[in-house]
């Protein structure tokens, strides 16, 4: 590393598994955490290259070879000291590997990774203490492994313990502990000692949505005041967004994209929520009700006829809904709720609003639901549907259209909010009054 201000360097990593051996030796934290107290911690802030192994355990190529799994393919990547990067990728991307890489409790295949200064990582629940410690014990082990000195943990302690709100538990041994209170202290052990690498993997989805927001919080003053260099992996875009200016995208081993935090979850959202028009809803795998009737398929149609899959924010869409049915049915009641990428639900439409219900032939029909101004930010959303009458529910689709907002006029303006600060468009004026200049 040739630049001060460089943090972590990687360098052309692969890392290759043989299958059947998963969850081997070196995924135990213990080893890994013992291995590190034995060692010198005396130059934890030198200049180090922790790797260098090339191809250590990997059979050079492996392509074709049904018995290996590259969960990463020469990956390089350069991180500047305080930087906060997300990380972000469907499951079994390699996010986990590059963090474990990282955080030494795994060996690539091949290329070297360099990193300075102390890290603390908090990966899958379990790993960071040694289960047969007691909650105490590990809050000192993992201080000693960041080089403090017991007086300087000390001044923590009492923080990480009322953050982690397990002082009942904090002289128990850890392996008796639930995941959701592995998860508390080692997040708080991670946040109030003081890495200058914290690295984060997908800790947030684990845990209570009040304990999920008090980590958010802490975060936030973590990467905005403290200047640390954070590594943090989330499925939540929104935490992604507000937290790291910065994002990669893995995809089978490789980095896919790289920028801001919003291009790189624009472009993840797009290649995980594919905008499908006309959905055929006959063989769709999700869907509950009685089947008295059943969807057939729910679209978006422009006042000129035309379906679409990308329709204008503010511009009038009729959301169209077509469905069979063996028999006539008496009062039926639809619904519809519009999801957003984070699974909000922003709006949902129900016939209870009109006070109307309808009596249906057998044979197939159509229901139009019209919206004249729709008011939606950019971003992308499913339409769930359900129908039900006085017996029950009829059909249910939770997924019965995608599609992608990524235009807006709705202020007359291609001006839009980001997702970030709104999930819906509300039409507003503005005004100014009373103002007057100050008597000098
Ligand atoms: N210990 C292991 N043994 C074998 N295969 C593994 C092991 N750990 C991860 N993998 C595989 O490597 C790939 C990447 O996994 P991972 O890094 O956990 O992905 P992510 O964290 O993005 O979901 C996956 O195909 C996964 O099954
Ligand atoms: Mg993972």
């Amino acid at each position: 590393m040739n630049s001060d201000n460089v943090s972590i360097r990687v360098d052309n990593i692969s890392k290759c598994y043989r299958i059947g051996l998963k969850g081997k030796i070196h995924d135990s934290i213990g080893g890994a955490l013992l291995d590190v107290v034995k060692s010198p911690l005396t130059n934890y802030k030198k200049y180090r290259s922790l790797y260098n192994f090339k191809d250590a355990d990997s059979d050079g190529n492996g392509n074709g070879n049904e018995d290996i799994i590259w969960a990463l393919k020469e990956v390089s990547l350069e991180i500047k000291k305080g930087q906060v990067l997300g990380i972000i990728g469907r499951n079994g991307a390699g996010k986990s590997t590059l963090l474990k890489i990282l955080s030494r409790i795994t060996e690539p295949s091949s290329g070297s990774a360099e990193i300075r200064g102390r890290v603390s990582s908090i990966l899958e629940v379990g790993t960071g203490f040694h289960p047969e410690l007691t909650g105490r014990d590990n809050i000192y082990l993992n201080g000693a492994i960041l080089g403090m000195k017991k007086r300087e943990i000390d001044k923590s302690f009492d923080k990480i313990v009322d953050f982690s709100g397990i002082e009942k538990f904090i002289d128990t041994p850890v392996k008796w502990y639930s995941s959701g209170m592995k998860v508390r202290l080692a997040f708080a052990v991670a946040a109030h000692l003081q890495p200058e690498i914290l690295i984060i993997d997908e800790v947030l989805a684990v845990g209570d949505a009040e304990f999920q927001n008090k980590c958010l919080d802490k975060m936030n003053t973590i990467t905005e005041n403290e200047g640390r260099t954070v590594l943090f992996v989330s499925h939540n875009m929104g935490a992604i967004i507000q937290l790291c200016p910065y994002s990669i995208m893995l995809h089978n081993g490789k980095i896919t994209a790289n920028g801001s935090s919003k291009e790189v979850v624009d472009k993840y959202l797009s290649t995980i929520f594919q905008p499908v028009n006309n959905l055929d809803l006959r063989n769709v795998p999700v869907r509950s009700g009685d089947g008295r009737l059943r969807f057939v398929s729910a679209q978006l149609k422009l006042e000129n006829g035309e379906y679409t899959s990308t329709p204008i924010a503010g511009h009038p869409i009729d959301i169209v809904l077509d469905f069979e049915s063996q028999q006539r049915l008496h009062k039926v009641k639809f619904i519809m709720t519009i999801f957003n990428q984070m699974g909000i639900a922003v709006t949902s439409f129900n016939v209870d609003s009109i006070g109307r219900y309808f009596n249906l032939p057998d044979g197939t029909g159509r229901i139009i639901c019209r919206i004249p101004k729709l008011p939606l930010p950019l971003g992308q959303y499913k339409i769930s549907v359900a129908a039900s009458d006085d017996i029950g529910e009829l059909d249910w689709v939770p997924t019965a259209c995608i599609f992608n907002v990524h235009t807006s006029n709705f202020y007359n303006t291609p001006f839009s909010p980001s997702m970030r600060y709104s999930t819906a468009l509300v039409e507003h004026q503005w005004e100014l009054s009373k103002v007057s200049q100050m008597v000098k």
